[in-house]
């Protein structure tokens, strides 16, 4: 069977300050769609399996944001993190406790704040990975098409032949510094990381065993409590103890049986406010608005105001201005990367 593991436990820092700790931007309406970015996530799935084989793996800190954002999950389907380890013990939770369940089923890992326009070609491809995945314990990821030297993903060199779309990864390449990113870019072989994962349960636990073995033994340690009362309190008194590292680094970097199926279906990671600007509607001068404004000579920037205020500005010119309850960002778009070390120091007003 085929099951959807949502990866809700980020805190989305570099979407600062409308993402929050206690209320991180994948449960915002960011889009302005009247849907938050999980529940976006969640109907997309509903496309490709039945609502009881759609999971969601979250801090325990978000399990009533879940439950009430997200109806259609039952309580079991929620995994709760009582700490924050990255996306490598979240997705290892996953797989051990799916495979408890039924060893041969499939996995999807997707994260739960991705935009997504062409959703239909997006299940077909996803699709195209599961019949695969049944077959063969390959670690299969989407890949995307670059379109800027962006240094917040992962970087895919595939081999250039393949079957049915499917492309054996010669290196994969985690967040790399701008220079390499930009000649990756120039190259033109290389594709983003999707961050959307397809494999057998069986072949996640395999990696997992050989790349990462202390995630693996601590998961283990778990072998017959999961999906039982035990669970939780397992998970409580071990999880925190795992490494902190994602998945990424921990097996995509390391394995040699990574594939991509590279893939166009309009994708945006809304990871940073500049990537908002990317794919939403803009408007006279190339900015991006939400709320109440006077522009003049305003460009290629994004303007996000609470309800209520009105904004007036002259002569701004690739910025971000965000006004959000007690914060007021006014931040080059240039180096929004820098927003994550931003909120880090920041701790206590988060
Ligand atoms: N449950 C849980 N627990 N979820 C988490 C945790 C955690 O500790 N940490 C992050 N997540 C969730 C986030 O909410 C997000 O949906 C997803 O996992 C990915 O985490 P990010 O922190 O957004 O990763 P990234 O954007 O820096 O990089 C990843 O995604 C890129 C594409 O968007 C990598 O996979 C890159 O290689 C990839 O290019
Ligand atoms: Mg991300």
């Amino acid at each position: 069977s085929n099951h959807v593991f949502i990866m809700a436990g980020g805190v989305g820092s570099r979407f600062w300050p409308k993402s929050r700790n206690d209320y991180p931007k994948q449960f915002i309406d960011i889009l302005g769609t009247g849907k938050s970015l999980l529940q976006l996530t969640y109907d997309r799935f509903l496309k490709l399996c039945p609502e009881e084989n759609i999971h969601v793996v979250t801090n325990k800190q978000y399990k009533s944001l879940v439950q009430e954002q997200l109806p259609g999950v039952a309580e079991s389907n929620i995994l709760c993190e009582p700490s924050r380890n990255n996306t490598a013990p979240c997705i290892a939770y996953a797989a051990f406790k799916l495979a408890a369940k039924d060893p041969h089923a499939n996995m999807v890992v997707a994260p739960s704040d991705h935009f997504i326009l062409y959703e239909d070609i997006f299940i077909e491809k996803v699709k195209l990975g599961l019949d695969l995945a049944a077959t063969d314990p390959v670690l299969l990821t989407l890949g995307i098409t670059p379109t800027r030297p962006d240094t917040g993903y992962g970087y895919i060199n595939f081999e250039k032949s393949g079957e049915n779309g499917v492309h054996k990864v010669k290196q994969f390449t985690e967040k790399p510094p701008l220079e390499k990113a930009k000649e990756f870019l120039a190259s033109g072989s290389y594709v983003w990381n999707g961050g959307i994962f397809i494999w057998n349960v069986k072949a996640a636990l395999q990696a997992f065993h050989e790349h990462a073995p202390e995630i693996y033994s601590l998961f283990s340690k778990g072998d017959g409590l999961y999906n039982t009362a035990e669970e939780q309190h397992f998970i409580d008194a071990e999880y925190p103890a795992s490494p902190s590292i994602s998945i990424d680094y921990a097996i995509m970097e390391k394995a040699d049986n990574v594939y991509t199926i590279p893939a166009d279906f309009g994708w945006s990671d809304l990871g940073t406010w500049g990537s908002l600007y990317e794919v939403a509607d803009k408007q006279n001068g190339d900015n991006v608005f939400s709320g109440n404004h006077q522009l003049e000579n305003t460009e290629n920037s994004i303007i996000h105001l609470p309800p209520g205020k009105l904004a007036v500005i002259k002569g701004l010119k690739d910025y971000i201005v965000v006004d959000d309850n007690n914060v007021l960002l006014i931040y080059p778009k240039q180096d929004e990367q820098e927003i994550k070390q931003i909120t880090e120091r920041l701790k206590s007003q988060n």
